[in-house]
This record gives C-alpha cells, structure tokens and sequence, in this order.
C-alpha cells in the first residue's frame, strides 16, 4: 500500500490545528525540522511537536534537517515524534548509528535521509537499523521546488537492497511530489511519499491524497 506524508511546511503555522485536521486521511505527518546550520531556512522544534502531538492521532514523521541530530533525536521522540530521520550528512557514521539506537531505544522508528547529492551507498551501514530511509528529490530546505527525476536510480538501487535483504524497512521521497511525479515515485519503488504543496495547494484535500496514492 502506498501511504502518504503531508508536509506541514506547506500548511498556515497561524491555523496548524485547523490545517492538520484537513489530512486526516492521509498515513503519516511529516514534520520538517530545521536550524539555519543544516539547511540555509529555520521552521519549527521541539514545542510545535509537542503541540501537533495532541492534536491529530497520525504518526508524526519528523524529518530532521539539523546538524548533530544525535544531540536532539531523544528529545523529539520525548516530544511525540513517532518516527525519526536523521541526514546521513549531518554527522559521523558513528554518531548516526547512535541517534539511530536512541531512537529505537526510546520505542519510535529511525530512519536515514540522503540529500540528492548522497550516494545511494550511505545509506547500506545503517540499513539494518533504519525502519524508513527517506531519498531527497529536491535540496532540502524549503518545500515547492521542482521534482529531481535523477534521484530514481538511486530509489531502485534502495528498493533492490530493501527486498534483497527481506527488510522491514519503508521507502520514503520527499520534494516535488506532484499528481505527476507520484507515478514516477511509485514506479521505481517508494512506498511512501511526503507532498506538501501538492496537498495545501489542492481545492479538495482528500481527493489529493487519494490521486497521489497512484
Ligand atoms: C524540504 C522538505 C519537504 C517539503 C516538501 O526540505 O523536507 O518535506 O516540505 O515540499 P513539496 O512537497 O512542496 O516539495
Ligand atoms: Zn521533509
């Protein structure tokens, strides 16, 4: 089954509530973390999803844009973070497989995240830990850019590694997913995409949600 991750970035941060209540017949929240270090934007910590947590029952998504997750991944699951993705770029190897047992610690799901710059390969040390790996098909940073479709051999090769190893692992894309792009998506493997421009931006929310499961 195909789920979907309705980016709140793309969402009013004066009506959250209201705006979060409108996907409610998606599968996850995906919740973009950023601190001006990682990503040249700032959005929104760890009081916003400790807010959001009391007022939707989706699994919060948060995907982590910040340097050093390890110092905040227990925080965020402290704060009502059901999953939690680290960027493979923001540390060493070995303080990416610490965050990821943190968060695996606390009962929440660990995942990797690869800019579109990172080799499919970063992702191999860590894949027996990670129940999500999260492929960038934009830079992250800000939402409404236009959809990477080089990224797709790097999904494949993701895919192949996920079924060849038996894992239990989801396979997310994040950036530009479109009406359009979801085909594209789908088709070389994800299982789980992120829309937030194409979700805020739909006359009827629901129908959106429903076109872009393919
Ligand atoms: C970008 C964020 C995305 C963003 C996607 O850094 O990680 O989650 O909200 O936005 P769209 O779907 O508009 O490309
Ligand atoms: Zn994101």
């Amino acid at each position: 089954m195909i789920k979907i991750a309705p980016s709140i970035l793309a969402a009013d941060f004066a009506n959250l509530e209201r705006d979060i209540a409108l996907v409610r017949t998606a599968d996850y929240l995906h919740v973009d973390v950023m601190d001006g270090l990682f990503v040249p934007n700032i959005s929104i910590g760890l009081p916003v999803v400790q807010s959001i947590r009391r007022v939707t029952d989706l699994p919060l998504d948060v995907h982590l844009m910040i340097d050093r997750p390890v110092r905040y991944v227990e925080r965020f699951c402290q704060a009502g973070a059901d999953i939690v993705t680290v960027h493979v770029e923001a540390d060493s190897a070995e303080n990416t497989d610490r965050a990821l047992d943190i968060i695996s610690a606390q009962g929440k799901r660990a995942g990797v995240v690869l800019k579109p710059g990172t080799p499919a390969e970063a992702a191999l040390p860590f894949l027996d830990k990670c129940s999500m790996v999260l492929v960038m098909t934009v830079e992250p940073g800000f939402g409404g850019q236009k959809f990477m479709e080089d990224m797709m051999p790097k999904l494949r090769q993701l895919r192949a590694w996920i079924d060849g190893r038996g894992l239990d692992c989801e396979l997310e894309v994040d950036g530009g997913v479109d009406p359009v792009t979801c085909h594209t998506v789908i088709a070389n493997g994800a299982n789980v995409l992120v829309a937030g421009s194409a979700v805020y931006k739909a006359q009827d929310i629901p129908a959106r949600i429903k076109e872009l499961r393919g």
